[in-house]
């Protein structure tokens, strides 16, 4: 039986690392005998597809729209390892028709409900599409770097989940730093930002160095995680990833799948 843990990939602030980790966390995962499929949900500015050095043909707006079947998007990258492109621009989710979203659920979920864990990786900020899919996941991931504007940024994001969603669970990356110390450093400014003013604790999840050789994959089209694996990003994403499968091991409470339709319906309430 599949997990079925669908986890979203945010950030406050653009620029610091999303793509890279939910797709380089897929590798992870992956390596750890993990079914993983890796969604670019950034309507805005897809690129997951991009650092792979992938041109598909058809991504996840055919589905939306009903041009194609959820089967003819999946690229399998690896055995056991599938993503699903998207394309920049054009379509924002939550302009859609109420029915059309009622197929996202329809039509996603039952491809979407064989894996072990489903990435997410999301535009920045505070979009509408961007909270609606944070909020279907089973679990978020929120990433940051050690600059007060990522900080504050990301402050605003939880405040907004917390607020609007009743969102109180969320694990923290700390991307881009030279040190555990610098990085358990800015986790503790938010972590006290959002215990005294939302009342609530983030999750420590690990933390990336600042590594030349992300750049270097990224250039040349390249997953880190499987052609610079002694690299210390490499080895930083692989014991998040462990880590998040030891939290995820023996949790039962842990909501199962994509419920884009619940986060929809919450965005209207607000
Ligand atoms: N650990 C790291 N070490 C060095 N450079 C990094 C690291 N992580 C990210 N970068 C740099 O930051 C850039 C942005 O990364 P990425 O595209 O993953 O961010 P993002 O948060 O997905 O951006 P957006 O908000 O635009 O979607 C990369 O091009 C890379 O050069
Ligand atoms: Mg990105």
């Amino acid at each position: 039986m599949s997990k079925n843990i669908s986890i979203s990939i945010l950030s406050g602030k653009g620029g610091v690392g999303k793509t890279n980790i939910a797709l380089n966390l897929g590798y992870a995962l992956h390596s750890l005998e993990q079914k993983v499929v890796i969604l670019d949900c950034d309507l805005g500015l897809a690129n997951l597809n991009i650092l792979l050095g992938l041109e598909p043909s058809k991504n996840i707006q055919d589905v939306l729209l009903g041009d194609s079947q959820p089967e003819e998007i999946l690229i399998s990258v690896e055995k056991n390892l599938d993503i699903i492109a998207s394309t920049s621009g054009v379509l924002e989710i939550l302009d859609l028709e109420e029915d059309i979203q009622f197929m996202v659920e329809e039509r996603l979920q039952p491809l979407l409900s064989t894996y072990d864990f489903i990435l997410l990786d999301l535009g920045a900020g505070i979009g509408a599409s961007t909270l609606a899919f944070a909020a279907a996941t089973s679990l978020r991931i929120i990433v940051i770097t050690p600059e007060p504007t990522s900080l504050t940024d990301s402050y605003a994001v939880i405040k907004i989940l917390k607020n609007n969603y009743g969102l109180k669970n969320f694990f923290i990356v700390v991307n881009s730093v030279s040190s555990e110390q610098e990085a358990k450093l800015s986790f503790q400014r938010l972590n006290t930002a959002c215990e005294k003013f939302l009342g609530l604790s983030l999750l420590y999840l690990g933390w990336v160095h600042y590594d030349e050789n992300v750049s270097r994959a990224i250039r040349e089209q390249k997953p880190f995680q499987k052609f610079y694996s002694d690299s210390l990003a490499a080895s930083d994403i692989l014991k998040i990833g462990k880590k998040l499968l030891r939290l995820t091991e023996n949790a039962n409470s842990i909501k199962k799948g994509l419920s884009l339709v619940e986060g929809i319906n919450k965005t209207k309430e607000t």
